[in-house]
């Protein structure tokens, strides 16, 4: 008989009323940020704000390339950057907004796979989940526990 592999994977829904206090001011600062995005080519504008351990919080955005490949997602920037610089401070969370330059209201957002790859990196370092929280158009956060909820299957667990 053949055996299954599954793995039950989920996000927890919040809407405004009920986001904590540090939960929404990691959401506010990651939206200041997405109009300092240089997204000319893909006009999507994204910004990520990534609270440390120690209660600093970084921030960045997508820096497109007229070459495309060569572009970096928010996530990955600000995982670089603070990481860069705070090599021994555990990230605890990461917080993205995304909108369409032309639209007035927010796009729904998740991590692409390579800063997924990159947010389970983080997570092996400090042998700690990173809580992920995205904002949704009806002003929810749509909040990961870990990694493990946005990458079943990722590369580690085939290791362990
Ligand atoms: N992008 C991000 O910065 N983060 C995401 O989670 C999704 C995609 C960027 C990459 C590119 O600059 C633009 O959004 C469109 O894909």
């Amino acid at each position: 008989m053949t055996k299954k592999i599954e793995i039950k994977v989920s996000l927890q829904v919040f809407p405004k009323s009920e986001w904590t206090a540090e939960d929404g001011d990691l959401i506010t600062k990651a939206e200041q940020v997405l109009e300092n995005a240089h997204a000319p080519y893909s006009n999507f504008l994204v910004g990520a704000a990534l609270l440390l351990e120690n209660g600093e919080t970084f921030v960045a955005n997508n820096q497109e390339n007229v070459s495309f490949p060569v572009g970096v997602c928010a996530e990955r920037a600000v995982l670089s950057y603070a990481m860069g610089n705070r090599p021994n401070v555990r990230p605890v969370k990461l917080a993205i907004v995304a909108k369409r330059r032309q639209d007035a209201q927010l796009a729904t957002v998740t991590p692409c796979g390579l800063c997924r790859q990159t947010i389970n990196e983080y997570e092996i370092k400090f042998g700690h989940p990173i809580e992920i929280l995205m904002l949704n158009p009806a002003q929810e956060i749509l909040k990961a526990s870990g990694i493990d909820q946005l990458l079943p299957f990722r590369f580690n667990d085939l290791n362990s």
